[in-house]
Formats: C-alpha cells, sequence, structure tokens
C-alpha cells in the first residue's frame, strides 16, 4: 500500500487522474485542492508505483510525491516542531546530501507558519544533520503540503517528483527586454525533454511572431527560419542568421533535408497544425527534432492528444507528450523525425 499526492495544471487533475487509473490497478482519490491537487491511495507499494509511472509519465501529471508521513494540524507553534522531529527520523539519509525543501500550501490550511519560515526551520535541522540545504539541483526533495487540517510529507529524489521545483511549478527569471512569455515554454521543454538547443544547426519556427521561440533559439547560436504572417519583434532582425518568411505557413516551400530541429507553436486547429507541419516535414533531416505545443481546444483532450500524435507518427516518432508548467490549455510534444 502507498499513498501520494500528484499535481497538474489548474483543471487538469481529472486527466491525470484518469491517466494513472489507467497505469495503476486500484488506485483511488481524493481531491486536496480541486482541479489541481489529489491525494492517491494504491494498493500497491512505493517502489512499483514509481516505476510505472515514470516508465510511461501520465501527460496530466506534474508532479508527485509519496506520502511518508502525515501530521494533524493543531493550529499551534507544535506543529513545526513536530515536523522537525519527523526530518530527525530520516537524519541519516540527508547526511552529505544537497536538499530543498518544498513547501506548499493551501490557502485555506491551519497550519500557521509560512513557507519561508517553514524552510528556514527545517534548513537548520538538515545542517545538523550535515545536509546541505539546496535550492537548485538538489538530490533529495523533503516536500510538504499543508492542505486544510493535514501536513502531508514526503522524502524523495527529483526524478521519483518527476521535478525539481515544488509542486513542478518550474520558474524562469523573466529578462529585461523578453519579446514573449511563451519562451519559457521552450526553456522549460529543453528542461523537461533533457535536450540541448545549442548543439542543433538549423531550424524552422513555424508560427514564430512576436519571436520569443526564435528569439532563445537564435540566442543558443543556431540559424533560424521563422514563419509568421504576423510581425515579429524588431530587435530580432538584428541578427544575421535569421530569415523571416512572412507569410502563412502553408504558402512556403522549403528545400528538402535543410533543418535538424522544428518548432511550432501555432495557437491553432491541432489537426491544421499537423497537416501544416506534415507539408512541411521534408525539410527536416532524418533524426531533427520537433517541438510543438497541441492546442487544446475541444472539451476531449485524451482523444485529441490520441488523434494527433497517430497523425504525426506517419513521419515522426514520439518521444515524450507532456503538459508543462507553462502550458496552458495546451500540452507540449516532443518527437524525432523518422
Ligand atoms: C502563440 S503565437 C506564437 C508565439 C511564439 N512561439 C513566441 O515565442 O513568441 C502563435 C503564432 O502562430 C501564428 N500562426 C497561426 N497560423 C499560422 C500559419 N498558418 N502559418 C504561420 N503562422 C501561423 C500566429 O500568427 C501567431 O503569431
Amino acid at each position: 500500500m502507498s499513498q501520494w499526492i500528484g499535481t497538474s495544471n489548474q483543471q487538469y487533475a481529472p486527466y491525470a487522474m484518469e491517466e494513472i487509473r489507467r497505469l495503476v490497478d486500484g488506485a483511488s482519490f481524493t481531491p486536496l485542492s480541486p482541479g489541481e491537487v489529489f491525494l492517491m491511495n494504491t494498493p500497491l507499494d512505493r517502489q512499483t508505483v514509481l516505476q510505472t509511472i515514470t516508465q510511461q509519465e501520465p501527460i496530466f501529471l506534474r508532479h508527485l510525491q509519496a506520502v511518508d508521513g502525515t501530521i494533524d494540524i493543531s493550529g499551534e507553534a507544535t506543529d513545526l516542531e513536530r515536523l522537525s522531529d519527523m526530518l530527525g527520523a530520516e537524519a541519516l539519509s540527508f547526511k552529505d546530501k544537497r536538499t530543498a525543501v518544498h513547501i506548499r500550501r493551501h490557502p485555506k490550511t491551519a497550519f500557521l507558519f509560512s513557507a519561508a519560515d517553514t524552510k528556514a526551520a527545517l534548513d537548520a535541522k538538515l545542517i545538523e544533520f550535515g545536509a546541505v540545504p539546496a535550492l537548485q539541483d538538489p538530490e533529495r526533495i523533503i516536500a510538504i503540503y499543508a492542505s486544510p487540517d493535514k501536513l502531508y510529507i514526503g522524502f524523495g529524489s527529483p526524478r521519483d517528483m518527476l521535478s525539481d521545483w515544488a509542486g513542478g511549478a518550474v520558474r524562469f527569471q523573466r529578462e529585461e527586454g523578453q519579446i514573449s512569455r511563451a519562451k519559457f515554454k521552450l526553456l522549460e521543454a529543453e528542461k523537461a525533454f533533457g535536450l540541448q538547443y545549442a548543439k542543433h544547426q538549423k531550424a524552422l519556427d513555424i508560427g514564430a511572431a512576436p519571436g520569443g521561440w526564435t528569439s532563445l533559439l537564435l540566442e543558443r547560436g543556431l540559424r533560424v527560419t521563422a514563419i509568421d504572417p504576423a510581425d515579429l519583434h524588431p530587435s530580432l532582425s538584428a541578427y544575421p542568421t535569421l530569415t523571416y518568411l512572412k507569410r502563412n505557413a502553408s504558402e512556403v516551400k522549403l528545400a528538402e533535408g535543410s533543418f535538424d530541429l522544428l518548432v511550432c507553436d501555432m495557437s491553432w486547429s491541432p489537426m491544421m497544425m499537423c497537416r501544416l507541419v506534415l507539408d512541411l516535414e521534408q525539410a527536416l533531416v532524418k533524426g531533427a527534432t520537433a517541438i510543438i505545443t497541441i492546442k487544446l481546444m475541444h472539451k476531449k483532450p485524451m482523444q485529441t492528444i490520441r488523434d494527433v500524435i497517430s497523425r504525426m507518427s506517419t513521419a515522426f516518432v514520439l518521444q515524450k507528450a507532456k503538459q508543462l508548467f507553462h502550458n496552458r490549455e495546451e500540452i507540449t510534444l516532443y518527437l524525432i523525425k523518422k
């Protein structure tokens, strides 16, 4: 038997639960923050659940934390003491480990302490145990979810939790002069799919305006062909490595085998997007990487995703489909050209 807390993007928890139900026999769910955070009980042990979930990672499950302990919140200062004591029981497992403390609070929690105060108290305890409190690249994570009446505490690695960010909420620093928030999606995809865009040479960006994705690829040293009938941000014209085709992608002809990276972020009907990308796929070399967002326009996201993947599989092999933290009503596909 094992207990877990799952998190998805706002309103997508029902889909995450549906995916998990298909993978983990006998899983049952209780909402903690409706549409987003849920408690999961399974008859299977922790290792079996982890293996099953990491092998076929659900698209809509952003974060998963095992429940190794719970504390009934009294609303008194003693809650924090009990939490510290619980860490004490695990002290040895933190020694010499870069350890992050992740705290999430339900808006109606009776737990008195802010995330910052809780973290400060637990970091001090971790130092006593010989651990190294870490914000980035932790080896161990202590994940705490403060529900209205209970603290749920889980210990694990970033891999076990599907993310090294609290609740999978990846934050990037907004830069001076950043062209669009969309840039964060491509940055997050790089991390989530273990890619390095700088290893590519020539990228094709379909639906590029105003140019957040194009700017990231240009900054990484790629030559970029950007297609969009809408205007690109004027700052991009400074790049001699940019070719801008101010047209509808359906009107463009491209030389065969000229790109090793395709990115496409058209907020458009998924099936039309498929048609456009498949019409241009011969411009990619074999083995090219493709990062594509799929807009979930309809009431049935799972069906839309299955249809798109099936269409795209004529020319691509799917590596991973994931709803990233920066995806709103959409998911991101990582594909390789056949
Ligand atoms: C969400 S925006 C892209 C944002 C971009 N990734 C960024 O980082 O700034 C979608 C873009 O797709 C473009 N688009 C939609 N249909 C298109 C088509 N058939 N051909 C080319 N571009 C298209 C739209 O003009 C719009 O600029």
